[in-house]
């Protein structure tokens, strides 16, 4: 029997994360089904409805695997690019929606995507992140393709935060998901490994905030889903400032005739519209861990 891939949490060489994918593609979305009990579907839902795909737009679905992330979002008229650098995930996907002209498979890498700036009306990346080496410049990579004004979706397994439900989903993560997933097959048990390995290593939901916001993005917020299990991020990307007219700028007020010259009034200079502030701004955050909404 071969070797079975795991990679390294500390490098996630490119390498080793896109070969373990590529073992794992055929089954990948059954054991997502089982692993989640049921539960990827109602995730799956609720980040299509935060990315707003409407007929149209063309998004990019970064890692998105098998494109079942990326079906959802077809299946409301947007055109969507979905972009993976493991070649088992994408020969899967291109297999199972082989119909779909909504769909284009691209093999790209998360960290130095081949598309033009402002390509994109919005982009979204489902339990990719965590697996990319540099996921702080998966992010910036994403803001520079999408145009301003854009949305960034962010679906991530995440950390609860009510210890009733922390403890007990650790456990599960790491006793019981690797050996039911054993069950199918060796690659699978060690694929379960890492994913475990990988969430506990991941930051929590207000540390990426805080990435989004040194991203460059505005407006960011997070919501969880399954009592913080996964966490739903979002953040726009900023419009340019308007610049203002020298013909539209007000007349400044001239100090009256006998007034002392020692007291000229200051004139009121118009407020210039600013950038969106570089400094992170705190995030939002949903008390209710439902699904559905947007984030
Ligand atoms: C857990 S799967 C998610 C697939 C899909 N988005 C979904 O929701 O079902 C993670 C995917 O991330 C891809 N991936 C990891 N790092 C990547 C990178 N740096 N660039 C592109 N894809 C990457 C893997 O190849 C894998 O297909």
């Amino acid at each position: 029997m071969g070797s079975v891939t795991r990679p390294d949490t500390a490098t996630k060489l490119a390498t080793d994360v896109s070969t373990m994918f590529d073992e794992v593609s055929p089954r990948y979305d059954l054991l997502n089904d089982l692993l989640s009990a049921g539960n990827a579907r109602l995730w799956r839902i609720a980040t299509t409805k935060a990315v707003a795909p409407r007929k149209g737009m063309r998004i990019l679905d970064v890692a998105a695997g098998t494109g079942t992330s990326s079906a959802a979002l077809a299946a409301l008229g947007a055109h969507v690019v979905a972009a993976d650098f493991s070649e088992g995930m994408l020969a899967e996907g291109r297999r199972r929606h082989a119909g779909n002209a909504l769909i284009e498979f691209v093999h790209a890498d998360a960290t130095d995507l081949p598309f033009e700036d402002d390509a994109f009306d919005a982009a979204t990346i489902s339990y990719g992140l965590r697996n990319v080496s540099d996921p702080k410049r998966a992010l910036a990579e994403m803001r520079r393709v999408v145009k301003p004004g854009g949305r960034i979706v962010i679906a991530e397994f995440s950390t609860p935060p009510a210890q009733a439900v922390r403890v007990p989903y650790a456990l599960y993560g790491r006793h019981v998901l690797p050996r039911v997933a054993g069950l199918v097959n060796r690659e699978a048990a060690e694929a379960y490994r890492y994913l475990n390995e990988s969430i506990e290593q991941w930051p929590t939901q207000t540390e990426l905030a805080a990435w989004l916001n040194e991203a460059g993005l505005e407006r960011v917020a997070y919501r969880n889903l399954s009592f913080g299990i996964v966490a739903l991020h979002r953040g726009f990307v900023p419009k340019p400032p308007v610049v203002e007219s020298k013909a539209k700028k007000p007349a400044t007020k001239k100090p009256a005739a006998k007034k002392p010259a020692a007291k000229k009034p200051a004139t009121k200079k118009p407020a210039a519209k600013k950038p969106a502030p570089k400094k992170p701004a705190p995030a939002t955050r949903s008390s209710k861990p439902t699904t559905g909404g947007a984030a």
